[in-house]
């Protein structure tokens, strides 16, 4: 019987390892990062949350992304952590079936982000809304009081109507209502938040500053001093903002659909820029694809100035909810560059030594 039971774990491992690659990491050996294996939740559940990122609240951190579990429409899940390795799934805190009932039929979810707004105590999430063919290109706002959810759709737009001469025949419409919303991100600054995606068919990043609730656009809405438009006809998307000591950082990809491209980062000393666009920040093997993968978050790591970890996506074009995770530390050099190097696993006492 021990052996029969023996041959049957043995053979479940080696059909697990076969499947999801290293097995222990897969069982919970979870004190460590290992960019691109599979990364499993507390229950054992592949982590569903793709171009995400993390809120970090109350000593708690939060990662939400697109839940691409197959035989559903992606939907927003949430997790949440302690320590960064060990992430316990809290659900899925804004289901597809949450949009309008104008847009729910065609529309799905992608690159969900979320801020906390102190004044009115809610988290506020943005995403892109997408339909087929990718020409919808809509922000999504929902908002919830607590960081699991469940979040209440607000509305969809487009942020900015700026015409700077767009066709009659254009497939996004952007006449009609404004520029496109695709590849976003949110970033919080001295009590403001700031929608960073790209725009005018993704040739443009533009940076709009939100209301006072986080759910619109700052009105009125004028460009220079709530809005600009940024890395102007470069063709940059899955924008990933930080600041350090007064000094802004951008990563983006190029846009490649869902392959890899060379990131580059670009730095400001205002949030509207002008923003100066440097280089590849990855070095060594692989750089010219980021690795393998594309940008979609950087967050400063809780108490030590100038480190942030590289959130990123390694995208299965053929099977999306099999995407890996890929996250890299970063830190701040004095002279204010960085590099990203591949690391095949680390952990937190990486920044110890910096
Ligand atoms: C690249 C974007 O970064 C992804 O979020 C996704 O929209 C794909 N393009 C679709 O091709």
């Amino acid at each position: 019987m021990k052996a029969v039971c023996t041959v049957v774990v043995l053979a479940y491992i080696a059909l697990w390892s076969f499947v999801f690659g290293d097995p222990a990491w897969a069982q919970g050996e979870k004190d460590r990062f290992v960019p691109g294996e599979l990364w499993l939740d507390t229950d054992g559940r592949p982590i569903q949350a793709h171009g995400g990122a993390v809120l970090t609240r109350d000593g708690t951190y939060y990662w939400y992304g697109e839940d691409r579990t197959p035989g559903r429409q992606t939907g927003v899940s949430c997790y949440s952590s302690t320590d960064l390795y060990r992430w316990k799934h809290e659900g899925v805190a804004f289901p597809q079936e949450s949009l309008s009932s104008d847009i729910r039929d065609r529309t799905f979810i992608e690159r969900p982000k979320v801020v906390f707004n102190p004044k009115t105590g809610k988290y506020v999430m943005w995403m892109h809304l997408e339909q087929w063919g990718y020409h919808f290109a809509r922000a999504g706002v929902a908002q919830s009081d607590r960081p699991e959810g469940p979040f209440v759709f607000v509305h969809h737009m487009r942020p900015i109507q700026y015409d700077f001469g767009y066709k009659d025949d254009d497939p996004d419409r952007q006449k009609e209502f404004g520029g496109t919303y695709r590849d976003m991100n949110l970033f919080v600054d001295g009590g403001k938040a700031y929608a960073f995606y790209a725009s005018e068919h993704n040739a443009t990043m533009y940076i709009v500053r939100l209301n006072d609730e986080f759910t619109s656009p700052a009105s009125p809405i004028v460009q220079g001093q709530t809005w600009a438009r940024i890395l102007i006809g470069k063709y940059r998307e899955a924008p990933a903002p930080f600041k350090f000591q007064n000094r802004y950082y951008l990563i983006t990809s190029g846009c490649t659909g869902w392959q890899p491209n060379p990131a580059d980062y670009a730095v400001a000393d205002h949030i509207l820029g002008p923003w100066e666009s440097k280089d590849n920040p990855c070095v060594g093997p692989e750089a010219e694809t980021t690795f393998q993968t594309q940008s979609t978050c950087v967050f400063p790591v809780a108490g030590r100035p100038g480190c942030y970890i590289f959130m990123a996506d390694r995208w299965m074009p053929r099977r999306l909810h099999d995407s890996r995770y890929v996250w890299l530390p970063l830190v701040i050099q004095p002279d204010g560059t960085f590099t990203l190097m591949w690391l095949d696993q680390w952990d937190l006492s990486y920044f110890e030594r910096r």
